[in-house]
């Protein structure tokens, strides 16, 4: 399965928030727990050049928690600061506000020394579509909806929001393309569901869940869809559609209709915490090109 395409509003994405991060001190970076690596546009590094950072690891709820711990223990030995989220849970807002402000720590610090006091550090949020945007800025501005309107030397028509007294927020976030730079990311986007479904064909794409769980989490489709594990991908699909009784009018299994059921089972975390990229695995595959 290869996925590949670069639709054209993104160009015009990218140019925008290239002039917003002109703006702002803070990158608050939100990445999908579940594929980390997949869901970032590694061209940020270099937009956001002299920025402080800050990678949230958003839709947690429904990654592998001890994987999500790996991840985020080998951000922080790369000296970023990292946090978990469920953007949909209430109890998330405090970490993060909390997060915000460690982060940003460096530029306080910065003003200070250069006699700037209680400037409030301004941030941003960026990240590809569907990861959560929205979901985190709604989360973080509810019950700080006063927004700070235009300040002097700041493009017309930004609007800040007072997430404390300490940062300022971008209430629109940027939006990044990822890169797709092996079949693998493509195919983990269209698993999680970060690009639009129009262009996949759904029936592999549940084929492809059910390799995954087979050899990662043994057990599961047997025990949700009581099929023998062991039989070839699309017989396991088959049975699936006939124990659940998606049939077609004659009788058959309707496989592309139960495809369609079990990635959005995957998606919303029905069939368990799963993550689809793990840091071990990274590390296997750079030894193997060193080699
Ligand atoms: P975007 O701005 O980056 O494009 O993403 P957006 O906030 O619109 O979120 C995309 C989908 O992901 C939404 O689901 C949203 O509810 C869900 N989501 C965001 N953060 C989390 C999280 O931390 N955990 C989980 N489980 N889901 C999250 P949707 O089905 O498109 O909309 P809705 O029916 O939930 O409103």
């Amino acid at each position: 399965m290869n996925i590949d395409w670069y639709p054209g509003h993104m160009t015009k994405a990218r140019r925008q928030m290239q002039e917003d991060l002109k703006l702002i001190d803070l990158i608050v970076e939100i990445r999908d727990a579940r594929i980390p690596e997949s869901s970032k546009n590694p061209d940020l590094m270099q937009m956001g050049q002299n920025k402080l950072r800050l990678i949230i690891l958003n839709k947690a709820d429904l990654a592998d928690p001890r994987i999500t711990e790996e991840w985020a223990e080998k951000y922080k030995k790369e000296d970023v600061y990292v946090i978990q989220t469920d953007s949909k849970a209430q109890k998330s807002r405090n970490e993060i506000l909390k997060a915000f402000e460690v982060a940003s720590a460096p530029k306080r610090e910065r003003d200070k020394k250069r006699g700037l006091r209680n400037r409030p550090v301004r941030a941003m949020i960026v990240g590809i579509p569907n990861v959560g945007k929205s979901t985190f800025i709604n989360l973080v501005t509810k019950k700080s909806q006063a927004k700070t309107g235009n300040k002097p030397g700041v493009t017309r028509g930004k609007q800040w929001i007072h997430t404390s007294s300490l940062i300022d927020l971008l209430d629109t976030p940027g939006i990044l393309w990822p890169k797709f730079e092996s079949p693998e990311v493509g195919l983990h986007l269209a698993m999680c569901g970060a690009i639009s479904d129009e262009r996949i064909p759904m029936e592999e794409l549940g084929i492809e869940i059910i390799d995954y769980l087979k050899k990662n989490y043994q057990g599961l489709l047997a025990e949700r869809y009581e099929v023998d594990e062991n039989q070839e991908n699309y017989e396991i699909l088959n049975q699936a559609a006939l124990f659940r009784k998606v049939i077609l009018p004659g009788g058959e299994a309707n496989t592309e209709r139960m495809a369609e059921m079990l990635v959005n089972e995957f998606r919303t975390g029905k069939l368990g915490r799963i993550s689809l990229e793990r840091p071990s695995a990274e590390e296997t595959k750079d030894e193997t090109v060193e080699e």
